[in-house]
């Protein structure tokens, strides 16, 4: 995620107000931009022809095996075989299908708002015969328990670049919450909101972690492949300090049952991350040197009987 270019706090063109208290910090009072959802999927659509090319998503050693999901998700994840995993805002679909492929009897289904993500992805899933276990569907992640099936899930999966495009957690947690049957769980691996606030080129911070405005970013190509020639390229993304992620779980009545942190991240997210043999990026060694954390995952789990309190 690249620093804030915009802040929308103050547009009086903008939307309806949207705020977030959650105790620990000071929330800033943030609007939505007007045409945020559109702006949004209209750059995800034309990026998903060029990620289907990139070395990043490598399909072609995808289809040969390579893996998609981190080795520290499989872990975490455990055994899924016989289970329903819904997988938001799924992209290309390769850790869904990924997670098919290596657990058999798992049955998934993964929802994006970008049709030509979701064309590919099940264009893909059909080359690979896996399509009768892992199928596609068209939706927002607003709308995911009404058109997947409302407590039809086993497992929720989401993250790695899911959660900076939603502007209100609490509606996703509910989202999330409401796929679930009693006792499903919901697994998310995301990029580390500090390392949102890291400048790209030293290691120092430079943007304000207690900032939740929306962020109004326009520039051409994707992580994915940075000088990939793009026509689509205004979007808006959020910043969500983890009081924000903890309050919408717990407030959707899901209970938490781990929160790890990790020392690495996936793609040069910041210019001055080394890389390693493994592929990953993390902090530079040396004396004196210390580490912020740049990904975390957590499991939170719907309880088996529906308490009373939790909102709607
Ligand atoms: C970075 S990708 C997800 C990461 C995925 N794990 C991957 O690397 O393949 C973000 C995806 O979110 C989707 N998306 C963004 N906002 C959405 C929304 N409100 N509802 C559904 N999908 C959304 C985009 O179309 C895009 O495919």
């Amino acid at each position: 995620m690249a620093p804030a270019a915009g802040l929308w706090a103050d547009d009086p063109a903008a939307g309806s107000p949207e705020h977030t208290s959650v105790g620990s910090y000071t929330p800033t009072v943030s609007t939505l931009p007007p045409g945020w959802a559109e702006a949004n999927r209209r750059m995800w659509d034309e990026r998903a022809a060029v990620h289907v090319r990139s070395g990043y998503y490598d399909v072609a050693a995808f289809k040969a095996g390579r893996p998609a999901v981190e080795p520290f998700e499989v872990d975490e994840l455990g055994p899924l075989g016989g289970l329903r995993l819904a997988h938001l805002q799924c992209h290309l679909g390769l850790d869904t299908m990924d997670l098919v492929r290596m657990h058999p009897g798992l049955e998934a289904v993964g929802l994006d708002f970008s049709a030509p993500a979701i064309e590919h992805a099940a264009a893909l899933a059909a080359e690979l015969e896996l399509d009768g276990r892992a199928r596609f569907v068209h939706g927002t992640v607003e709308g995911a328990a009404s058109v997947l099936g409302a407590g039809s899930f086993d497992v929720v999966y989401t993250g790695k670049g899911a959660l900076c495009w939603l502007p209100d957690l609490r509606r996703w947690a509910n989202e999330c919450a409401g796929l679930l049957r009693p006792g499903g769980w919901l697994y998310v691996c995301e990029f580390h909101p500090v390392a949102d606030c890291l400048d790209r080129s030293e290691p120092r911070v430079s943007c304000d972690y207690f900032d939740t405005g929306a962020i109004a970013l326009d520039d051409p190509g994707s992580y994915a492949d940075r000088d990939a020639p793009t026509e689509h390229n205004l979007r808006y993304e959020w910043h969500h300090p983890l009081p924000q992620l903890f309050d919408a779980i717990l407030g959707a009545g899901l209970e938490l049952r781990f929160f790890h942190e990790w020392d690495h991240t996936l793609f040069n997210q910041l210019a001055w991350l080394e890389r390693g043999d493994d592929g990953r990026y993390r902090w530079p060694g040396g004396p004196g040197g210390g580490r912020l954390p740049l990904m975390y995952s957590l499991k939170a789990q719907k309880p088996e009987a529906e308490p009373s309190g939790a909102r709607p």
